[in-house]
Parts: structure tokens; sequence; C-alpha cells
């Protein structure tokens, strides 16, 4: 392989000895030169993983091998989520959150904060609020606290996660119930005032799609019309094998960009197994039965090729805009530990990231990773 001079060094450097991460069939401790994603990508854009408690915790050696050597920005998965970090009306649980920004710190990865406003995932205490003062006031109490707390410490705040319906239309929650129609705005406001050093996303699934993207537009002009701060719009990239919406997806690189705000892949992941819907809503559920799990014992090298040619395409795409582009992230570290395994349909075995269950990267890595060579 032949690499830029610059970009030789930086890969040299960036050397991952595979063995590390745990691998049965590296056990022989073959030891093999990888390139590291954030090393490739250094002049484009952050190349972000999500993580999740256990990895948070440093819990997960396989993980904390490679995430390291790999990634420059993270996301946690759930654990700033209202329900985990803000339990009850008065107490709050930083610990899990204070430890990412301190792994952040040590490894040189930027924290993206994931969520302040979202409909799911919200406490018991929340859920039950009959009256609008009392959401008011968690609400403004949940995004002072928290912004507040992180400013400084971490690179972005996702303020409001999926607020739209697939028609472009406000979706129906206990914020639009109860605060009305104003309450992006508001949760935007809030989080600038209390963290003027952080940036502020919009962020959503199918937002490529061309109804729920001209909500989005209408929706971020809204914001901006108030004369509030919006940085960035996450297009969350929870997509599916041989069906990626190429051209809505640079559509909305554009029309996103025009609104003066970076784009951001947020979730990114490609899933292979079938399904009969798209997008990423986790109260949707299908029945489960042994035609939609094929690959149990691994994924067929057709498919493999598939998915390595999605990403290829994908990576592509984003390197063509990558002046508009801040980050992009993939929704977990490596295929086993995928949120995929487990929705739709429970118990799957799913393959959509660039690391293996082993850690190991596979022909989308490679594919990804070669797009860079000799430009
Ligand atoms: O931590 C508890 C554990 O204590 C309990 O025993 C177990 C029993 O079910 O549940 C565990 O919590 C689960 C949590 O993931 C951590 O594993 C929740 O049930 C489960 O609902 C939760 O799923 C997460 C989902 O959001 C809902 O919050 C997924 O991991 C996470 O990948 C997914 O991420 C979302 C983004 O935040 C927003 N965009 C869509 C994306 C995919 O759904």
């Amino acid at each position: 392989m032949k690499y830029r001079s610059s970009k030789t060094m930086l890969f040299t450097l960036a050397c991952v000895m595979l063995s590390a991460c745990g691998s049965a069939q590296n056990n022989t401790a073959k030891k093999t030169a990888l390139p590291a994603l954030k090393d490739v990508f250094n002049n484009d854009f952050l190349i972000g993983t999500a993580l999740n408690a256990r990895q948070i915790e440093g819990k997960d050696p396989g993980a904390a091998a490679l995430v390291p050597q790999q990634f420059n920005a993270a996301t946690p998965e759930n654990i700033m989520k209202a329900e985990v970090i803000h339990p009850a009306w008065d107490q709050y649980n930083f610990e899990l959150a204070d430890k990412l920004v301190a792994y952040g710190k040590k490894n040189n990865i930027q924290i993206n904060a994931h969520t302040l406003i979202w409909h799911s995932q919200l406490p018991g205490f929340v859920r039950s609020m009959k009256d609008a003062d009392s959401v008011k006031q968690y609400f403004t109490n949940h995004i002072k606290t928290l912004a507040g707390r992180y400013d400084g410490k971490v690179l972005s705040w996702d303020v409001v996660n999926e607020a739209l319906n697939e028609d472009g239309t406000m979706r129906k929650s206990i914020f639009l119930d109860k605060l009305g129609n104003n309450f992006v705005v508001e949760a935007f406001r809030l989080a600038a005032e209390a963290a003027p050093h952080t940036e502020l996303y919009y962020n959503d699934y199918n937002i490529e799609q061309p109804k729920k993207r001209a909500g989005t537009v209408t929706l971020v002009k809204k914001i901006q019309a108030a004369g509030v701060r919006i940085d960035g719009i996450g297009i969350q990239g929870h997509w599916h094998l041989g069906k990626i919406p190429f051209n809505d997806i640079e559509a909305s690189i554009n029309e996103f960009a025009a609104l003066g705000v970076k784009v951001m892949f947020t979730e990114l992941d490609i899933e292979v197994l079938p399904r009969d819907f798209s997008g990423a809503d986790v109260n949707q559920r299908m029945e489960n039965n042994a035609t939609l799990n094929p690959y149990v014992k691994g994924l067929p090298d057709s498919v493999q090729q598939q998915l390595a040619d999605d990403y290829g395409k994908l990576f592509a795409l984003f390197l063509k805009y990558k002046d508009k582009i801040g980050r992009v992230t993939f929704w977990g570290v490596n295929d086993g530990q995928s949120w995929l395994n487990g929705w739709p349909v429970r118990g799957r075995t799913n393959y959509p990231l660039l690391f293996d269950r082993a850690f190991q990267p596979k022909p989308a890595f490679f594919r990804v990773v070669g797009l860079k060579k000799d430009q």
C-alpha cells in the first residue's frame, strides 16, 4: 500500500497491535500494523464511536485498547440520557459522565454529550407529570444543570433528539404537549445560556428523507429566527445494506450546510439483517422468527463485500463534502456490542460496524481506509 508520506508517518505512529485486542485468532502473538481511522481522516472530520457503560468504566479490555487507537470522538450510548443521569427530581448521577469526560481528556477524545431533551428514556417522575409547570421546571433544571456542568468539558451536546415525525411535523411528546411548539427553541436558548463554550446540535434519524429533511430545515430556521444559537445538525445514519439513500444524504448535506451549521453523522451503522421499515424508533418492534436471523454462524462473503461497498461509497460521499462535515460517529465499537443485535428483534446476530466481535477490522474497514490511498 502506498500512502502520502505524511499519512505514512501517521499510520506508523498509529500502529495497532491486534493481538492486544484479545482476538482468539491472534493468540499466536501475530502483530499487524493497522491504520487508525482518526489519522486517516485527520484532515477531514472527527471519527467517533458510541461507548456503553462497561466501556466507560474501563471494564471492556478490547475496547480499552482499540478506542483510543482508532477514534478521536465519542458519544455515550446511554449514560447521559435523562433516565440514567437524572433519575429523580433532585437526584443526578454524574459519576459515569464525569468518568467519560476524564477518559476523553486523557485520550484526546472529544465528547459529544447525548442527549438533553428526548421524548424517550425519560425517568418515571417525568413520565408521570400532569401539569405544564412541573414539566417546564424539570426541562429548565435539567438543561441548566447538565449543560452548565459539562460546559467547556464536552465539545458538543445533542440538545434535542428526535423531535420530528416522518412527515416533518412535530412528534407528539410530553414536551410538545405541555410546553407547546416552541419547546425546541427554548431548549436551545437554555442550553446556549448555560453552555456558551459548547456546540449545540439538533439530532434525528431519517432526516435525510425529503419530508423530514424539510421539517428539520423549518425547525432550524425557527431557532435561528428567534436569535438562538444552533451549531449543527446530526444525521443519525441508521441505514440498511443495499438501501443507503445516497442522493438524499447528498441533498441533506447541502441543504443543512446552507443554513450555516455543521453537518454531523452521529450514529452510523449499516444493518445487514431483514427489516420491513427504516429509521431508529426504539419503540418499533418486529416479531421474531428464524428467517430474520440468517447469519448466526457468520456473515457470507457476498454480504461482507456488499457492506464494504456501501461503507466505501458512503465515506467517498463524506469526503466529497468534508468541508461541511464535522464528525462521523459509529454507533458502537464492535458488531457484538451494537444495539442492532437487540432491535427491532431481540437476540439477533448483526454485523453493522467496521470491527467484528473480536475487535478485528472487517473488509469494510479496509475499504474505507483505502479511499485515502494515493490521495
Ligand atoms: O441498563 C439496563 C439494565 O440495567 C437492565 O437490566 C436492562 C434490561 O432490559 O436494560 C438496560 O438498559 C438498556 C440500555 O439500552 C442499556 O443497555 C435499555 O433496556 C435499552 O432500551 C437501551 O437501549 C438503547 C436505546 O437507545 C434506548 O435508550 C440502546 O442501547 C441505544 O443504542 C439506543 O440509542 C439510540 C440513540 O440514543 C438515539 N437514536 C436511536 C438510537 C438507537 O435506538
